[in-house]
């Protein structure tokens, strides 16, 4: 099946049809990929939550599978984890047989409404044929609540170094570790949090994971917290804390705020468990809450970011996360455009017209100089980049970009960051444009931005400038396949 409506993502995951947002229980087996996610089968905009399902064997192509998660009394089922349980701790399958093992949050409506504060609790599930049919756990919830509001998001993985299974959820303002023997009951060990990162919004969908330094034996833990609201463009974001773990408790000396993507739509991002070769592979959902419901698609609401390959750079005493599109994107790409160099002349325009933009890949390595990048189209739309090297700042302006005025904040202003780890002489910039998103990495990926357009035509034009004499060298404008066709 093909999916052609209008703004449809081409080389993106999103649902058939209906709502959805957060990526949920991302486990890797027996060489599928396994992603859930918050899903309302019923409208395009949010309502009672199930879990979502679709398998890929690349991350690239993906299957839309039957719905995995209904609500059941016990409540909604908002975001979660899940995990191999591959030597049965559980019980619930076999050692041969093992059991694929859900835990998410249940969220109590009626609670809710009571003005109740206990209505998020801790739920599992268990799946014995790789996720296709599953069966709730007759004891939940597995883990009730005493009393905290906001209480959820349950990230589950096996520890290696302790051999225990840890989870982390959020509590409103800060994050709780526990640990287990069996998946089933679980020691609370500490928190995190209260006086540490961004506080603007409530703490959401945790995740926490240990990567390399590149080029050096250290090993960092990375700790994921989603924010909303909060995040630098206003709405929803997500902050990281670089620091150690030690399956009990988590340490940093972090004193600034980081954030994963400094564009407004990544949110809600978690990593896979177990996936080869020691990858840590991440997706986000490609929206904001600030006007994620109406946003002007017909049918289906929202698609997921590119699935991201993390790493850890030190830069001076800076920890940095990198994410950067998985290798296997590679493969979709056709070359339709390539020039060895490109001179621009301060104050002068390069016009170059390409009619696949709106599904296309723009590379190339500029000098580390003022440069503007215009998409634009005969609607009179017009999306500006702009690396503006006096001030340091990275900004994306998607005020006329098409159609913004669905909600009064998604045009309102320009989105700037300040680049102060851009620190070499060339940039290499890397973007990616799908119909309705645009996914910028400068640097292969010490930063990263990711943004929702929705043009009235696709665009057809790029126009680079720069106030200065700029150089840019190996640009190539390549197509992207679609995903969906066979
Ligand atoms: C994040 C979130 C989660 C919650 C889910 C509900 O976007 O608010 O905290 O579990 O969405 O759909």
């Amino acid at each position: 099946k093909r999916y052609k409506e209008p703004f449809r993502p081409q080389f993106h995951f999103s649902p058939e049809k209906n709502w959805m947002n957060d990526p949920n229980g991302m486990v890797y087996y027996k060489g599928f990929y396994h992603l859930f996610y918050q899903y309302y089968p019923n409208d395009i905009v949010w309502g009672p939550m199930h879990w979502g399902h679709a398998t890929s064997t690349d991350l690239i192509h993906w299957k839309h599978k039957n719905i995995a998660l209904y609500p059941d009394k016990l409540g909604l089922i908002f975001s979660g984890s899940a995990v191999m349980d591959l030597n049965n701790s559980s019980g619930l399958g076999t050692k041969a047989n093992p059991p694929m093992i859900a835990i998410f949050t249940y969220h109590n409506m009626d609670g809710e409404k009571k003005g109740k504060t206990n209505f998020q609790t801790q739920g599992l599930a268990y799946s014995l044929d790789e996720g296709d049919t599953w069966s709730k756990y007759k004891g939940n919830p597995i883990l009730g609540n005493s009393g905290l509001k906001d209480f959820r998001d349950p990230k589950v993985f096996w520890n290696t170094e302790t051999n225990l299974w840890n989870l982390v959820l959020v509590a409103g303002d800060h994050a709780q570790f526990y640990s287990s023997k069996n998946l089933i009951t679980w020691i609370f060990e500490s928190e995190f949090g209260k006086n540490h990162g961004a506080h603007g919004g409530v703490w959401e969908c945790p995740d926490i994971f240990k990567l390399k330094v590149a080029n050096s034996n250290e090993e960092k833990w990375v700790l994921l917290i989603s924010i909303n609201p909060g995040a630098p463009n206003g709405g929803s974001g997500t902050q990281y804390f670089i620091g150690n773990f030690d399956g009990k408790t988590f340490y940093t000396t972090q004193k600034e705020t980081k954030w994963i993507d400094y564009g407004a739509d990544n949110y809600a991002g978690v990593t896979y468990n177990d996936a080869p070769n020691d990858k840590r592979i991440f997706i986000g959902w490609m929206s904001n809450w600030l006007y994620a419901r109406n946003t002007p698609t017909k049918n289906w609401r929202s698609a997921m970011t590119l699935p991201r390959e993390l790493s850890l750079e030190k830069l001076g005493v800076n920890y940095i996360l990198k994410s950067i599109p998985v290798e296997q994107l590679k493969k979709q790409m056709i070359s339709e455009f390539s020039k060895e160099k490109i001179d621009i002349t301060a104050k002068q325009t390069v016009t170059i017209k390409h009619n696949n933009l709106n599904q296309s890949e723009i590379k190339f390595k500029a000098q580390s100089k003022d440069l503007k990048l215009i998409f634009s189209n005969n609607a009179n739309d017009s999306l500006v980049i702009h690396y503006d090297a006096k001030q340091k700042t990275f900004s994306i302006d998607r005020r006329h970009s098409g159609i913004v005025n669905f909600e009064e904040n998604f045009g309102k202003k320009i989105h700037k960051t300040s680049t102060p780890n851009i620190v070499s002489e060339t940039i290499d910039y890397r973007i990616l444009l799908d119909w309705s998103s645009i996914e910028i990495f400068l640097n292969q990926g010490i930063y990263s931005f990711t943004e929702q357009i929705f043009p009235k035509k696709p665009y057809t034009v790029l126009h680079i400038q720069s106030n200065q004499d700029q150089e840019i060298k190996n640009i190539t404008i390549n197509k992207i396949k679609e995903i969906w066709k066979n």
